[in-house]
């Protein structure tokens, strides 16, 4: 007879851009167990991301695995888990084939470029075509533009996934084929991992949820449905999508591993899932998740909120199938922990990722260093794929430790940048940034964004807010210690523990004056690439 204790947990399965882990969550949000791996990263070509979606699988089944070990060895039955949430790197592409369950090609990760044609093809095609908005009736030029952006809340960009699907269509012969055969099976990474842990071909529970479908370029925002106006402008047939369920219900179960029976009852894209983790579940309520980019999401409550200055607007969450969505208005930054892991791999000019923040803390100030990472173009608020990555500024004076700073500063300029957008979209200012994310362990980091942004930046002590997210969606789908995502009280006990501030300690001059610098810097790295 085992003498493990039997407990009451959920699990969730945090897919991200470079790890996964596995973290197991009482229902104060305490960890009890975790296991993370990292997973490989493949860039063939100067502006490619791929990832092996097997080796991606494989990283999720380990973790699992291992996690459910460490919480026996806590002294609890692995029976104890009794939902699992699934949280995940969002935009990333996968095509695989319906008759075998296996991947065409490797995935085309969301921070990917190679699409820069594909997306000037796309642009014309808006201008010059237009997208057919009812039968027979096309809008062109910037009414396409705005018709495009009514029904998804987006723009065409290398991000959303419709571009990175067409390419693979394009380029991969496998994928083409599959198309044409409507063998092709099509999904952002929970789509994947959910088909894959479910049975794969043989169940073929292929499904995505709302808020990664927001992230596609294909999905209707208001219906909440793929849209067919969407498909014919990509020229993609509909049987390749997935069904689009709610992010928290009873989706299917584990067919193996260590969690075998277990059922999936929560999934959301990882910003999203970090937007819930935080509690920011009503109207006005914002994050910033700085992990290997950065992800400012402002919740708009029921209001589809279109941007007039940048920023996208996607879906936050819906609670359960009949659950009316709930909106949030995002500024995407690509690039802002993988700045300082370049540093350190690629520059060799750091010998860690904490000491990015000994190093910056080292200078009082960049020495008139500017850097734009724009590593893959610029994402929110400029939305330029031509953005080339730029370092200006330099002298014989600069050291290591004034580009460091400047890397941080870099993060911190594209934030208020965001910030500034969503003031001017939303009509209100905020006064405060609540973050999370690996990045924000570094107190220097968060002293440079309270100076450059000129607002006070708060860091929860516990900072899981993403994988505690899909944690909350997989509990409240079956009201597991009476959680309720649609009515947050019910959420009070949760993650009650405290804060640390960091506010502004520049003088406003010096700010001004960075900020100037900052946007000349960014009009230079503008349109480099032809
Ligand atoms: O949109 C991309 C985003 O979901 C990636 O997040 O935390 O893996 O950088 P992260």
């Amino acid at each position: 007879m085992s003498n493990l204790k039997q407990g009451e947990f959920v699990g969730s399965l945090d897919c991200g851009t470079t790890s996964t882990r596995f973290l197991i969550f009482d229902k104060h949000a305490d960890i009890v167990a975790q296991h993370q791996i990292e997973y490989p990263q493949y860039y063939p070509e100067p502006g490619w991301h791929e990832q092996d979606p097997d080796e991606l699988m494989n990283s999720c089944e380990v973790c699992i695995d291992e996690a459910s070990k460490a919480l026996e060895a806590a002294g609890w039955a692995k029976e104890s888990v009794k939902a699992i949430g699934i949280t995940n790197q969002r935009e990333s592409a996968v095509a695989w084939s319906r008759k075998t369950g296996k991947p065409l090609c490797r995935l085309i990760v969301w921070d990917d470029a190679r699409t820069k044609n594909t997306v000037a093809h796309f642009e014309a095609k808006l201008q010059n075509v237009g997208i057919e908005v009812k039968p027979g009736e096309f809008k062109k030029g910037k009414e396409g533009v705005e018709a495009l952006r009514q029904i998804s809340g987006l723009t065409i960009s290398t991000y959303f996934s419709a571009i990175k699907l067409r390419w693979m269509i394009d380029h991969h012969e496998s994928v083409r084929k599959a198309h044409e055969e409507d063998d092709l099976l099509f999904g952002t990474v929970e789509s994947w991992i959910v088909y894959r842990l479910t049975g794969g071909a043989e169940k073929n529970l292929h499904i995505s949820d709302v808020t990664n479908a927001s992230r596609t370029l294909l999905m209707n925002l208001n219906t909440l449905q793929w849209d067919d106006s969407l498909l014919k402008f990509f020229e993609l047939k509909p049987s390749v999508l997935p069904k689009i369920v709610s992010s928290s219900e009873v989706y299917g179960e584990l067919v193996s591993g260590a969690l075998k029976g277990v059922k999936i009852t929560g999934i959301a894209g990882d910003q999203q899932a970090a937007l819930i983790g935080n509690k920011c579940l009503k109207q006005g309520e914002a994050k910033c998740t700085y992990g290997t980019g950065a992800f400012l999401l402002f919740c708009t409550g029921d209001e589809i909120v279109l941007s007039n200055h940048g920023l996208l607007s996607t879906v936050a969450y819906q609670d359960g199938k009949d659950g009316k969505p709930v909106y949030a208005l995002e500024g995407s930054i690509a690039v802002a922990g993988s700045a300082i892991k370049w540093l350190r791999d690629s520059m060799s000019l750091v010998p860690t990722a904490q000491e990015v923040n000994t190093m910056a803390g080292s200078v009082p100030n960049s020495g008139g260093v500017y850097f734009v990472t724009a590593f893959s173009g610029l994402l929110a608020p400029y939305w330029d794929p031509g953005a080339a990555g730029l370092l200006i500024g330099l002298t014989s004076y600069t050291t290591p430790a004034h580009i460091a700073l400047a890397t941080l500063e870099a993060n911190a300029f594209q934030t208020r940048a965001i910030l500034e957008s969503m003031a001017l979209d939303s009509h209100a200012e905020l006064k405060h940034l609540k973050v999370d994310g690996g990045m924000t362990n570094g107190d220097m980091v968060m002293k440079v964004l309270a100076d450059v942004g000129g607002f006070e930046v708060i860091r929860p002590e516990m900072r899981e807010s993403t994988a505690l997210g899909s944690a909350l969606l997989a509990g409240s789908a079956l009201r597991l210690f009476g959680w309720d995502i649609s009515a947050p009280e019910t959420l009070a006990e949760v993650n009650t523990k405290g804060s640390t501030s960091f506010s502004p300690s520049m003088p406003e001059a010096d700010r001004e004056k960075r900020w100037v610098g900052w946007k000349r810097a960014v009009e230079r790295a503008r349109a480099w690439e032809e």
